[in-house]
């Protein structure tokens, strides 16, 4: 069985690298192009990003599976790698900061490893099944342990949300949000899900939530939201996923949780 201690440690030196390549075009990739809708961009970046990593993950460790955002599934094996090269590709274009490199290891389907680098905020989130949840930051003199926040009612909570890429999509994540934010502290939306849930870990906001995040978004960072004390899930007792990401401290997950439903904000259209 392959130790999570290792797997983490390749995660961060892989998610470092790419962050260091991504930098050198911050705020200038050219869009290649399109997905879910004209405004859904991939950069030349997501692309040399992802092969990076997996030429640093294949080199190190020939046998394993990779799920990446552009590049799909390759192999078959008990590791399989979950990557998203680039998650914050609008934020990337634009050249503002909050961007990241998210990289996950499961063994048998169960994420186990996970870091999220965000080269502007000079931080690495990592965290390991049952390990806790770090933060090595450049502002920090050493990784420090993350916990969420706690004991708030969501009257006092920050959340922070994203939204889709297609219009229809959108226009009912707009009245969802809407609805959320006279019950809420302020809603933020930063850009880039695998941040969002870093900051869940890290108590820089207290909830987040988001229907249409993909797996390779929240791998890394829904663990790292976990061992930071977190609960992760969608809003009827499922796994976080396409319907739904919800992450915050269990009770304040309850209550959002409760309200997300009232409002059908996992069955709204997808396209
Ligand atoms: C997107 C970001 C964004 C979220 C979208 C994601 P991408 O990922 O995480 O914050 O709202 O749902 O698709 O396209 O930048 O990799």
């Amino acid at each position: 069985m392959p130790d999570p201690a290792d797997l983490v440690a390749l995660a961060s030196a892989v998610a470092r690298e790419a962050g260091e390549l991504l930098l050198a075009r911050h705020g200038q990739a050219a869009v290649v192009q399109t997905k879910s809708s004209p405004t859904d961009v991939v950069t030349e970046m997501d692309h040399a990003a992802e092969r990076l990593i997996r030429d640093r993950l294949l080199a190190a460790r020939p046998d394993d599976a990779i799920l990446g955002e552009e590049g799909g599934q390759t192999g078959t094996g008990l590791v399989r790698w979950v990557v998203d090269p680039l998650d914050g590709t609008v934020n990337y274009l634009y050249g503002l900061p909050g961007w990241a490199v998210s990289v996950a290891a499961e063994v048998a389907g169960v994420v186990v490893a996970g870091a999220v680098c965000v080269p502007l905020q000079r931080s690495t989130f990592t965290a390991t099944l049952g390990g806790g949840a770090w933060l090595d930051s450049a502002f920090d003199g050493s990784p420090r342990r993350l916990a969420c926040n706690s004991g708030l009612e969501l009257r006092d909570a920050l959340v922070a949300t994203g939204f889709g890429y297609p219009a229809g999509q959108r226009a009912a994540q707009g009245r969802v949000v809407a609805a959320v934010l006279p019950r809420v502290r302020d809603i933020r939306r930063a850009g880039a899900a695998a941040v969002d849930l870093c900051s869940v870990a890290a108590g820089r906001v207290d909830a987040y939530y988001e229907q249409g995040t993909h797996y390779w978004d929240i791998a890394a960072g829904g663990l790292i939201a976990r061992e930071a004390g977190a609960v992760t899930g969608g809003l009827r007792g499922d796994e976080p996923g396409e319907a739904m990401t919800l992450a915050a401290d269990p009770v304040l997950f309850a209550e959002l949780r409760d309200l997300l439903a009232s409002l059908d904000a996992d069955r709204l259209p997808a396209g």
